[in-house]
């Protein structure tokens, strides 16, 4: 089967921080989940590079907008690899494959009938770029940047979002995981039955944008040029067989503040231009860092950097392990320091090294299953844990694995395969080594998806080989030769505090 995941192309206008790494990571483990099931995955994530927010911050820099851009890019690119994320193609949407995209869209939706020119004054919030209605704004704000908004008027040309209202109740109710989790969905239909009103997609006040094909007064909106991304990303008019084979996307995933784009305006954008929606919109929450909304100005903004200071697995771990996917979550350094000494340093790191011993140190040829005492746990947790990614549940996947990774370290409490050895219990001894090994054979690929690093060290130290999950069934030959030669290093040495 196909898979196609994508993350929203961020905005260059500066580094990206722990949310933009947050909604990267999720991406890149559900890329990585759907490639252990054998899928054929394609993960696009990548830059959104017009408009005026864009602009201004060049001008900030004294720079023009491409230049400014071209510096950032590299450090997206150097902290998705330092995030050990596995993209396959990082899009611009300066990209000369997708400006042809973008025109070509619209006037296949002219064409339909759904582009008309009209003026518009209003409410225009630079941040959001979108113009909004007085009774969406807050005090006289915006509700997400907290600026008062200017009034701006032009002549624009409009899409009309009106006409598929009907269209859009019907898709959401014909496909109900379509905008997940459940919340969000009923939050997106009880807006869209309170009415849509067309949407202004085009600009005159500023150049930094891909023309408008029917006008060349005019600037393509950044939304509809940003989400047509999607479409660019798969081959659209350049490869007709990889985007026949990819499209539609089986999920978009992105914070909630733009799921309102996604769920809305980009289905209707699709209907209009005849092709087929996405499958699914997983809008998931925000983070704050100890309490307080991430500002640049309070100082408290979450970097990269410091997300990964001990580590890319226990960034990843710990970002999908704390918060249930969709919930807001808050980072404090007391969260992480503890999880990752109580469930990284303490539970897998030192189970997988208690196991690498114990298989090293007894020479037994080769391990079979015999009296398994571990059989059952594993196999539920092998069941449950792919329940939970189905459902993008990740913090429940990963609290189920840990259980297991709990059951083995009370295993090797209580039944103490050094003593079982000097006693000359061989046929015990075997059986509890066998069970301990098979264990950590389907411990380390459900792991694969989230701390890739760690379960691949796991794997190459204890000679498995590599499965996709259909393959990873209880009851496979060990034998404790192929387990590496050379020292396993710790693979999370235990820290004193966190950042
Ligand atoms: N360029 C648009 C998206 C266009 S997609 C066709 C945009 N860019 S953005 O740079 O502002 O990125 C927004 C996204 O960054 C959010 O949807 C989310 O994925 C991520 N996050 C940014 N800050 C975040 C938090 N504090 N918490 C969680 N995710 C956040 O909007």
């Amino acid at each position: 089967m196909k898979f196609y995941v994508t993350t929203p192309i961020y905005y260059p206008n500066d580094i990206p921080h722990l949310g933009h790494a947050y909604t990267t990571i999720a991406a890149d483990v559900i890329a990585r989940w759907h490639k252990l099931n054998g899928d054929d995955v394609f993960f696009l994530t990548g830059t959104d590079e017009h408009g005026i927010k864009l602009q201004e911050a060049a001008e900030k820099h004294g720079k023009a907008p491409k230049e400014f851009i071209d510096e950032l890019i590299p450090k997206f690119k150097e902290y998705w690899k330092k995030l050990n994320i596995n993209y396959d193609r990082f899009i611009r949407t300066t990209d000369a494959d997708h400006k042809e995209v973008v025109q070509h869209i619209i006037k296949k939706s002219f064409e339909n009938g759904d582009i008309y020119k009209g003026k518009y004054s209003g409410l225009y919030c630079k941040g959001c770029e979108r113009f909004f209605l007085e009774r969406e704004l807050i005090n006289g704000l915006c509700p997400d940047h907290k600026k008062k908004p200017e009034y701006m008027e032009e002549e624009t040309y409009f899409f009309k979002l009106s006409k598929y209202q009907e269209k859009l109740l019907k898709y959401y109710e014909e496909n109900p995981d379509f905008v997940s989790p459940d919340f969000r969905k009923h939050e997106i239909i009880n807006r869209v039955k309170e009415g849509l009103e067309d949407v202004s997609i085009t600009r005159t006040s500023f150049k930094w944008g891909i023309p408008f094909p029917l006008d060349d007064k005019h600037i393509t909106y950044v939304w509809f040029d940003a989400l047509t991304n999607y479409l660019t990303g798969v081959g659209y008019l350049k490869n007709k067989e990889m985007f026949e084979k990819y499209w539609p996307a089986d999920v978009h995933v992105m914070a909630k503040d733009i799921v309102w784009f996604h769920a809305v305006l980009w289905p209707a954008m699709l209907f209009s231009a005849g092709i087929a929606p996405p499958k699914r919109v997983f809008g998931h929450g925000f983070w704050v860092c100890e309490g307080t909304k991430m500002s640049k100005t309070i100082g408290n903004v979450v970097s990269i950097e410091k997300l990964i200071e001990k580590g890319t697995d226990a960034a990843r771990y710990f970002v999908l392990r704390e918060v249930p996917f969709g919930q807001d979550g808050n980072y404090t350094k007391e969260s992480f320091l503890n999880r990752y000494n109580g469930e990284l340093a303490n539970g897998l790191g030192n189970l997988a090294m208690r196991i690498v011993t114990l298989v090293k140190k007894y020479p037994i040829d080769m391990l079979k299953d015999r009296e398994s005492k571990l059989k059952a746990i594993t196999e539920k947790t092998l069941d449950n844990t792919t329940k939970y990614m189905n459902n993008y549940e990740f913090d429940k996947a990963l609290s189920e694995i840990w259980l297991l990774i709990t059951a083995c370290d009370e295993y090797i409490n209580a039944t103490a395969p050094w003593k079982l050895a000097k006693e000359n219990k061989q046929i015990e001894l075997e059986n509890v080594l066998y069970d301990l090994a098979e264990t950590m054979r389907i411990i380390s690929h459900l792991i694969l998806p989230f701390i890739p690093e760690s379960a691949e060290k796991i794997i190459d130290f204890m000679g498995y080989e590599r499965e996709i999950l259909k393959n990873l069934k209880w009851g496979k030959d060990y034998s404790p030769k192929k387990a590496k030669d050379e020292k396993m290093m710790p693979l999370f040495p235990k820290i004193e505090s966190a950042n």
